[in-house]
């Protein structure tokens, strides 16, 4: 683990997002149903926030359900929302005690009524977390969300409440259902693939990306451990040259 000495002198991590993928393959090569995947899958989440906890990584985002998802099996996506249900129940009690503040981003009015109240009362109860902010993309897409977000800006401006000259890309963000997050420095994708699958699009657009052939279930604090070591010889420059990086820019970069 870092000393505080070395973590100063480390690339600034605030925002740590994942595609937990493989699951299906995971538990298929063993012969298993693929629900089994995503309750090992489970276990990776638990690990992993615990080492961002230790890192002092300030956001997870962790892509939980796509707004694609809903087409899969309805057994799997029954048996995915039970597991979602027991984890926020299950988990609120940790989350208290270790400052963990559930958030979540999505079309949640498509999530049932049960899964939804556990998700508020969860969001509710661990809103005073400080340490770590585990935001949970469900029934989620990033075109839906951007969409989402024109929509609402498209009825201020109806309205009266915005005009033309204020749209830009810093108010954009703000009607994101990510409003209150930083844009994510590291995107790390597990289970061999390479794209980004609709997830946090428009704020990913200078995020570091990491993919590795592990699969979720195999995915872990040492694993999380090799992406952030990956992520410390990256150069981020955000388009710029070295030379005209602003203080607040080189923070994040040094
Ligand atoms: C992708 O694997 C994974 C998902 C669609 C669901 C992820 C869900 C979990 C890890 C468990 C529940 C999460 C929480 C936060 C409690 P895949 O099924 O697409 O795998 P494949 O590509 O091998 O088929």
């Amino acid at each position: 683990m870092a000393t505080e000495n070395n973590r100063d002198k480390r690339i600034m991590l605030k925002h740590l997002a994942i595609i937990m993928d493989g699951n299906g393959r995971w538990a298929k090569s063993r012969g298993l149903e693929r629900i089994e995947g995503h309750q090992r899958g489970v276990d990776s989440v638990t690990s992993v926030v615990e080492e961002c906890l230790k890192q002092g990584i300030r956001y997870l985002s962790l892509y939980a359900f796509s707004s694609e998802n809903w087409g899969r099996p309805q057994d799997e996506v029954n048996a995915l929302m039970e597991l979602l249900l027991h984890f926020v129940r299950m988990q609120r009690e940790k989350m208290q005690q270790n400052g963990i503040r559930l958030k979540v981003i999505g079309d949640v009015s498509k999530l049932s009524c049960s899964v939804r109240e556990a998700l508020e009362e969860t969001i509710a109860a661990t809103s005073a977390g400080e340490c770590l902010t585990l935001t949970l993309a469900l029934s989620y897409g990033g075109r839906d969300e951007i969409v989402r977000a024109l929509k609402k800006m498209a009825t201020e401006l109806c309205h009266g409440g915005l005009s033309l000259e204020d749209l830009n890309p810093e108010l954009l963000c703000r009607y994101l259902d990510t409003a209150d997050l930083p844009d994510p420095d590291l995107l790390i994708r597990t289970g061999g693939e390479k794209r980004i699958s609709n997830f946090l699009l428009w704020q990913s657009a200078y995020t570091e990306l990491y993919f590795t052939d592990v699969q979720w279930p195999d995915f872990n604090g040492v694993e999380l451990c090799k992406a952030l070591h990956d992520f410390q010889q990256r150069n981020r420059r955000f388009g710029l040259i070295d030379e005209q990086l602003t203080p607040d820019q080189k923070e994040k970069c040094h």
